[in-house]
């Protein structure tokens, strides 16, 4: 009788479900307090008179609304599809005793109770969306939930990006129990950036696959022009200078008309 024990089957896994766990880890280059400042000063610069009610969406294990709801003592709350992420978003709430409410939904598809003055999403959550239509819902859910004169903050991962960056796409780190590698595909034709993690965690192997599509500038700039924001700014990276057709990273303030 064979008595090596098995080795488990490596299992398929939805995105975000396992990676939740070492999402922290995967992050750790990310400055997210510089981040939330720049955001901060964002807010500030488009609508310096009032912004007190701010939701993220997109907003994963909370990396950046923790940063953020104590610049302003912000009255803040974050969303996000995937409900492993939102667990430990709300363990991390309750451990640093920072006031956010975090709950799962779709940003394409949900209501708020009480308009807000603004929302942001940030760090690709946008180029999560692979199809146009996608993204005029959730400018609709925005629209819909924001105060007049409300702003939308989002960021966009450019095609320069998926190309100028391939180097750093690819790696491989371990902590505390998780180990992750992490494989990366850009097509330049469809400009489908496609990630795919293989995850060690509690002695079971698990895949995941990430597929984001890289719009380009003026993709993104159309779509605005199909909706009622007005469009106050598009910023290269984490700058207050506009956008240029080399930015990788682009931020977008679009605003409710007041
Ligand atoms: C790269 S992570 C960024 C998380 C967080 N914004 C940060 O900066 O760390 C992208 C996040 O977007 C979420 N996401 C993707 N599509 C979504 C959708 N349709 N509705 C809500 N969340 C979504 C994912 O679950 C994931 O947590």
């Amino acid at each position: 009788m064979d008595t090596t024990p098995k080795k488990p089957i490596p299992q398929e896994a939805a995105p975000y479900e396992i990676l939740a766990a070492g999402y922290d880890l995967v992050m750790s280059h990310v400055d997210y307090e510089e981040w939330a400042i720049y955001i901060h000063q964002v807010l500030m610069k488009h609508r310096p008179e009032n912004v007190e009610t701010v939701i993220e969406l997109g907003c994963g294990t909370g990396l950046f609304a923790i940063e953020l709801q104590p610049l302003a003592d912000y009255t803040m709350a974050g969303i996000d599809k995937a409900p492993n992420m939102i667990r430990f978003a709300k363990e991390r709430a309750e451990w640093e005793g920072i006031p956010v409410q975090f709950e799962v939904a779709d940003f394409t598809d949900f209501k708020l109770d009480q308009c807000v003055d603004a929302m942001i999403l940030l760090q690709d959550g946008l180029n999560y969306l692979l199809h146009t239509d996608a993204i005029l819902r959730l400018f609709s859910c925005v629209y819909n939930g924001l105060k007049a004169g409300g702003l939308f903050v989002f960021d966009l991962s450019t095609p320069h990006n998926s190309i100028n960056n391939a180097a750093y796409f690819d790696d491989e780190d371990e902590e505390g129990g998780f180990h992750y590698i992490r494989k990366s595909h850009y097509e330049p034709i469809s400009r489908i950036h496609t990630t795919q993690f293989t995850l060690n965690f509690q002695q079971q192997t698990y895949y995941e696959t990430h597929i984001q599509q890289a719009y380009t500038f003026e993709e993104i700039h159309q779509l605005i022009q199909q909706t009622p924001f007005m469009f106050l700014a598009a910023y290269h990276d984490t700058s207050l200078k506009p956008a240029n057709s080399e930015s990788e990273r682009i931020h977008w303030v679009l605003q409710k008309p007041a």
